[in-house]
């Protein structure tokens, strides 16, 4: 019976691929028909921008144009064919929880779910490209846009980026993951020149990349504004023509980032399929001056350049027309329907951080509390509008304020704003003495602090501290915080902390004397819905952090050892490989938060752990889990591996493997974890390849990368 349902499976998943196969060879012949049938000037308007965020058709053969929209948790607001804000349309949908937060569910199903409602929002919006995810490295805390990415760990991207970018696609949108690559840092973005070494770039900064092709199959890329090695990203010879679309075989677009390209011969010869948005680039052109505009027309006419340079990229264009719908759609698409905002709310519950919880102060209880202080202008503020290309118009948006009084409706709330959020303010003594009364008179104080997303996406408004264009000036509480922090807690001991925000913070001043610490990020429109139901119990988190929380920005590598932001023009990435939790285990600095770390309501046991290795040289880990606590969880089980005796420099652990599982009160769960060979593997530079030390090494297996709580060995 199971070998018959086996040969079944097997001939099913064969016939999908010879299927698929066929359609695409089909379609081949299609589009080079089509190819043939064009004049130079049409091919040439398909292969740069016609409008802010499209590229043209030919009409007379029934190619329409593409179009393109931001942003990686939400369609973004309609801008028409220019940069003004369009009315009376109905640009109002899901807003997502950020990449981040998605990251901390460290659940990829989740990713497929988040990435089905923007394909399915973008289509019924009339885009056939959502310009999203992105995945750059969080190399540093300062990085403006730390919360749209999702990870310092390269493994934890690539499991993450796959289930998105097929979760977009299977509604019929492309997904654009973005920006390759080593766009680490925002204020120079546009001219930085990123050194680092090979192993770094194959270990660290590519992995996601390669997997969002490989596995994830994703239709295009967008190439990053910054330069790698002297040459920009989006027309680099190696990045593009010997790594993406030689080495992995990349058959969909490169396109440009928004005036990414600057120079035609390049990006002809180097890969760069699509340029777009050099009307805002740096010069600004028209459309028809683009670098792969009129010139290129003149380029081929006069023989300088052969035709066939155009022709693949149209090719490509085509290929992915033909990948997406296009042409016809399926069905029209959902937009903000309650299945969405389902889906929103779900990720902002499991991307919640338990980070502190002494003396059980959480959950708080329905019953008993009788009075909460909320202090702090992010517990009133939205923000879906804020943080650059990303924004997104938000059908609602319900904020923490507003989320636990829906929850609380017994519940006396007193309201102090606390500090005021715009760049170098401190609370005045009215406001200190304010939020100290609120926090006085209650049972319990919850501060709603954190960073700040800027709203005014035009002028990189100054008090933007996650947002595009801008990093932060360091990793301290902005606003004077600590300050507010440090006389609330003096004034109810009882004090919970609550951080939105894309990353770290220096919480160094407080944490030791703040019962309750939660990682709340941006959570999308339902987030203070889903803040609210961590508060109370209703819901028992289960995020974990997808980046280390350093105690002080002067322990981060970049900062350390590093440039960020670059040095006249050049950032070298001295560093290496040693990243977020590779650095702080193997050089022994303490973190503030590890990475991996995120608290339940529950416990949860780890016992039973088997390493065996079979003869293809495959090694499975298998262990259990039980939650021997008191109330339902979920649990983030990780599985790092290390390297006993080593003869190079290598990370004190790595993480390889991790899944999420959900318990029953005394319910215990089996996990199987399998580890190819690439999981031992280093990038030797000296023979340009992979390589795996011969051997023994330890696996670990626990809740986070600092609760290691059964470990095994193995032999290579
Ligand atoms: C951003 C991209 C974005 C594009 C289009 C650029 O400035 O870097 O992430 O997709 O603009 O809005």
């Amino acid at each position: 019976m199971k070998k018959q349902l086996l040969v079944g499976i097997v001939s099913i998943v064969g016939f999908i691929s010879v299927a698929k196969a066929q359609t695409s060879s089909q379609n081949e012949e299609k589009i080079n028909a089509l190819i043939k049938k064009m004049i130079i000037e049409e091919k040439v308007r398909m292969i740069h921008a016609n409008s802010s965020f499209t590229s043209a058709g030919v009409p007379r053969l029934g190619i329409p144009e593409l179009v393109t929209s931001d942003g990686p948790h939400g369609v973004r607001l309609e801008h028409g064919r220019g940069w003004g804000e369009l009315k009376d349309v109905n640009d109002s949908g899901t807003y997502l929880p950020v990449g981040v937060a998605l990251a901390s569910t460290w659940n990829p199903s989740l990713g497929f779910e988040f990435g089905k409602v923007l394909g399915s929002e973008a289509k019924y919006r009339g885009k056939n490209v959502i310009l999203g995810p992105g995945i750059n490295i969080m190399r540093s805390p300062l990085n403006g846009r730390n919360f749209e990415y999702q990870s310092e760990d390269p493994y934890l991207v690539s499991k993450m980026v796959v289930g998105y970018i097929k979760g977009v696609q299977s509604q019929g949108t492309s997904a654009c993951v973005k920006h390759f690559m080593a766009n680490n840092e925002e204020v120079d973005r546009g001219t930085v020149d990123v050194q680092m070494s090979e192993r770094a770039l194959r270990e660290i900064y590519l992995p996601g990349f390669k997997a969002a092709v490989m596995e994830g199959d994703v239709n295009t890329i967008m190439g990053a504004y910054n330069k790698f090695r002297g040459q920009f990203c989006t027309h680099n010879e190696y990045l593009v023509n010997k790594i993406m679309k030689g080495e992995w075989g990349f058959k969909g677009v490169l396109m440009s980032d928004w005036g990414a390209v600057h120079n035609t011969m390049e990006a002809l010869y180097n890969g760069t399929d699509l340029e777009m948005g050099s009307d805002i680039g740096t010069p600004r052109m028209s459309f028809p001056n683009f670098y792969l505009g009129d010139t290129v027309v003149a380029l081929v006419k006069s023989g300088k350049m052969p035709e066939s340079i155009v022709d693949e990229k149209v090719r490509r264009i085509l290929r992915v027309m033909f990948k997406t719908e296009v042409f016809s759609k399926t069905s029209p698409g959902e937009y903000g329907s309650a299945a969405h905002i389902a889906t929103a709310k779900k990720v902002a519950e499991e991307s919640i951080v338990l980070l502190k919880n002494e003396a059980h102060i959480l959950p708080l209880s329905l019953a008993t509390t009788k009075s909460i202080a909320i202090i702090g202008a992010n517990a009133t503020r939205k923000n879906s509008m804020g943080g650059g290309s990303s924004q997104v118009k938000a059908l609602y948006e319900i904020t923490p304020l507003a989320g636990l009084k829906s929850i609380a409706k017994d519940i006396v709330f007193n309201y102090a704003e606390g500090y005021t959020i715009a760049r170098n303010a401190t609370p005045t003594t009215a406001m200190i003495n304010d939020a100290v009364e609120a926090a006085k008179k209650s049972d319990v104080a919850i501060v709603v602090g954190g960073w700040a997303h800027g709203y005014n996406y035009a002028v990189w408004d100054d008090n933007a501290f996650d947002a595009e264009g801008v990093d932060k000036p360091d990793m301290k509480m902005p606003f004077g915080q600590d300050e507010l922090i440090k006389a609330v807690v003096k004034a109810n001991p009882n004090t919970i902390v609550v951080l939105i925000g894309g990353g770290p913070i220096d919480m160094t001043q407080w944490v030791g004397n703040t019962k309750g610490i939660i990682e709340a990020w941006y959570g999308g429109m339902e987030g203070g819905t889903a803040l609210a139901e961590v508060i109370f119990g209703k819901i028992n988190p289960s995020g974990k952090l997808p980046v280390t929380f350093p105690k002080v920005l002067e322990d981060v590598p970049a900062h350390k050892m590093g440039d960020f932001p670059g040095k006249n023009g050049v950032a070298v990435y001295r560093e290496g490989i040693f990243v977020g939790y590779r650095y702080y285990d193997t050089y022994k600095v303490e973190p503030q938060f590890a990475f991996g770390h995120g608290l339940s309501y529950t416990d949860f046991a780890y016992k039973n752990l088997k390493v065996a290795k079979d003869a293809a040289g495959l090694v499975t880990a298998t262990f259990t889990i039980t939650n021997t606590g008191k109330v339902y969880g979920g649990e983030v089980t990780q599985l790092y591996v290390h390297k006993n005796k080593t003869a190079i420099a290598r990370a004190e652990k790595e993480l390889k493997g991790f899944q999420k599982v959900f318990l029953q009160p005394g319910e215990t769960k089996t996990v199987t974890i399998q580890l190819r060979k690439d999981a031992f593997q280093y990038y030797d530079e000296d023979k340009n390849a992979w390589a795996t030390e011969k051997g023994d090494y330890t696996i670990e297996v626990g809740g986070s990368s600092k609760s290691i709580v059964v470990s095994g060995g193995v032999s290579l």
